[in-house]
């Protein structure tokens, strides 16, 4: 897997023009990060790794160096201050769904995500297993 274009943590205003799928309207509560720990935190709500990044355009974030044993992250992926929940999720859902319903971009032919609304296409449902033919039961009379 290729690495990541990573942007330090001080760079949420290079992404502003992308608009990421909302993972969670709530944050993740992590418990006793390593300080010092460098973590990727995901930009675009598509990693399968949240709060974290699996493949896309991360922010850089450096764990402080002090102790701390609960961190709130935003996994919404609107705070204006990443990584940390600042609770535009609690605002968030009636404006995101607008938005995508508003937007002009042919999500028919949308793969991963709209990059001018968030919208994210449903995986599809998981096919039937394979039909696996059940062993006959035959009753034996004493
Ligand atoms: S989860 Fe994103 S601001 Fe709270
Ligand atoms: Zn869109």
């Amino acid at each position: 897997m290729a690495e990541p274009d990573v942007l330090p943590i001080e760079d949420m205003a290079a992404l502003a023009c992308l608009k990421p799928c909302v993972p969670m309207y709530a944050p993740m509560t992590l418990r006793d990060l390593t300080p010092g720990q460098t973590k990727l935190w995901c930009t675009c709500g598509l990693s399968a790794s949240q709060p974290w990044c699996d493949k896309f355009k991360p922010l850089k974030w450096k764990v402080p160096d002090k102790q701390q044993t609960l961190y709130s992250i935003c996994n919404c992926k609107y705070t204006r201050d990443p990584p940390f929940c600042d609770a535009t999720h609690t605002s968030l859902p009636v404006p995101y769904t607008r938005g995508i319903r508003d937007c002009k971009e042919n999500h028919a032919a949308v793969t991963k995500l709209c990059c001018k609304c968030g919208f994210r296409p449903q995986p599809p449902p998981p096919t039937p297993k394979e039909k696996v033919d059940e062993p006959s039961i035959t009753t034996v009379r004493a």
